[in-house]
């Protein structure tokens, strides 16, 4: 019988790695977040946190996650950790409710679009024509709550068929796809005419543009992209095998993530200045964008079409991974039988979810500190929490953890435990000593100064 709890190949662990941190992070939160804080020097300083921080950290996840084989609370309860780093594995499991809470009304948008591109948007192919056809949709409640809850219907289908076979098989298929059509529709932009402005504000650093909402929302952005903080990756870690590379698995993790966020980037940027749209426009930037990129292409609606799906399908993969870390959770602590445990943390996604898919309609007037609820989920979890997380996980592994585990865990598999680290392992672990721990307190610090 083929072992449905490991990732079966190398591809495999790339593949579902890569297809949870590459979702709608990428290609919906990473172009608005940009275009909302400066572009070019949001993306410089994103880039940075992603190496000096991001890949430090997802390995440092992977050493916890595959060391102990376990689920974010086992993993600290196996390592014998005192209780303050059990924190880490609440903070996460909190971080999934908070995460799915925004992330699978967004998706739900992802299959809602699928039905308009099947259907030619209603008809509507101008720009002023899609964005009144955005604002029907999302000020509609039942109809944002309808999409979401579909969406979630069939995440927690997927999720209830277990970790290789669901995760594992679309994801190898699918991946590679969407970055095809991704190239595609890049090459695409760079020929309109607002290409030159939308590459410029892009890749061109202004750097009077920077300041801590800046800073604070590009580190929030390498976490939520990477999928690192909250023990998603530990989750998945545990189903690695020992010849599995920790290193070389999360440096090719962080490219291809930054790669497709790039990509997500010269599409959209060339297509906002060509259609005079602005590129502060927030959460609805991308869904008003690629209609509007959509509608100028020859068989349009079939480009739509399949690229709703593909990107429905990449945010799968993120919501499975998300989802996957509570269920684990449930199954390996509470003993609770997979099944039940897809129920009871579907109902609760469905309830957050539908609250949270109302604050684009009639939750729109319900805020808090100026923020929707939708929003401040998205802002608790991406900013806060994660980076949180991140930093206790770098301090335990920097700090804690026995180097010697540390050490045989990043190294690759057969090497002589006395022998001298190689460059890649003693960079890893001097930027979980100091890199992280001090970047990450420094920006809320810096966050929590009046301004
Ligand atoms: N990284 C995914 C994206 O970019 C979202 C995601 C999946 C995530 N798992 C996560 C974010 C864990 C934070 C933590 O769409």
């Amino acid at each position: 019988m083929a072992d449905n709890t490991k990732f079966t190949t190398r591809l495999g662990v790339i593949a579902a790695t890569v297809g949870s941190a590459v979702g709608l992070g990428n290609i919906w939160r990473f172009p608005y977040e940009a275009g909302m804080h400066g572009g070019g020097a949001f993306l410089l300083i994103y880039v940075l946190f992603v190496l000096l921080i991001g890949v430090p950290v997802v390995a440092g996840e992977f050493v916890i996650g595959r060391y102990t084989g376990e689920n974010v609370v086992g993993a600290f309860k196996k390592l014998k950790a005192a209780p303050l780093w059990h924190s880490v594995a609440y903070i996460g499991l909190l971080s999934s409710l908070l995460i799915l809470g925004f992330y699978s009304v967004v998706a739900g948008w992802t299959v809602e679009y699928i039905y308009q591109a099947a259907t030619g948007f209603g008809g509507a192919t101008s720009q002023e024509a899609l964005h009144a056809q955005f604002d029907r949709f999302t000020t509609s409640g039942w109809r944002q709550i309808f999409w979401t809850l579909l969406f979630l219907a069939i995440n927690f289908f997927v999720i209830s068929r277990g970790v290789q076979k669901g995760i594992e098989r679309m994801s190898n298929i699918l991946m590679p796809m969407l970055f095809a059509i991704l190239s595609v529709f890049c090459v695409n932009s760079l020929f309109m005419p607002g290409a030159p402005e939308g590459l410029s504000f892009l890749f061109h650093p202004d750097f009077s543009k920077i300041d801590v909402s800046t800073v604070l929302g590009a580190m929030g952005q390498a976490f939520f992209s990477l999928s690192v903080g909250m023990g998603v990756l530990m989750t998945y870690a545990s189903y690695f095998s020992r010849s599995t590379r920790l290193i070389s698995t999360s440096v090719t993790t962080a490219v291809l993530d930054t790669l497709v966020a790039v990509m997500a980037g010269v599409l959209i940027f060339p297509a906002v200045f060509s259609f005079g749209e602005a590129p502060a426009a927030g959460p609805r930037l991308v869904f008003e964008i690629l209609p509007a990129i959509f509608t100028t292409l020859p068989a349009g609606s079939m480009w739509a079409l399949l690229f709703f799906v593909l990107l429905f399908v990449a945010a799968l993969t993120s919501t499975i991974s998300l989802s996957e870390v509570v269920i684990a959770w449930f199954v390996g602590e509470w003993g609770w039988s997979r099944g039940k445990a897809t129920v009871v943390y579907g109902i609760a996604i469905a309830l957050l979810g539908s609250l949270s898919s109302l604050s684009f309609g009639p939750m729109a007037g319900f805020k808090v500190f100026g923020m929707t609820f939708f929003d401040l989920l998205d802002f608790v979890s991406s900013n806060i929490m994660l980076p949180l997380g991140g930093l206790l996980i770098a301090l335990y592994t920097g700090w804690k953890l026995p180097r010697r585990i540390l050490k045989a865990q990043l190294s690759a598999p057969g090497r002589e435990p006395g022998a001298p680290a190689p460059m890649a392992v003693r960079l890893i672990i001097f930027s979980l000593r100091f890199i992280c721990p001090l970047a990450v307190l420094a920006i809320f610090l810096w966050g929590l100064l009046p301004h």
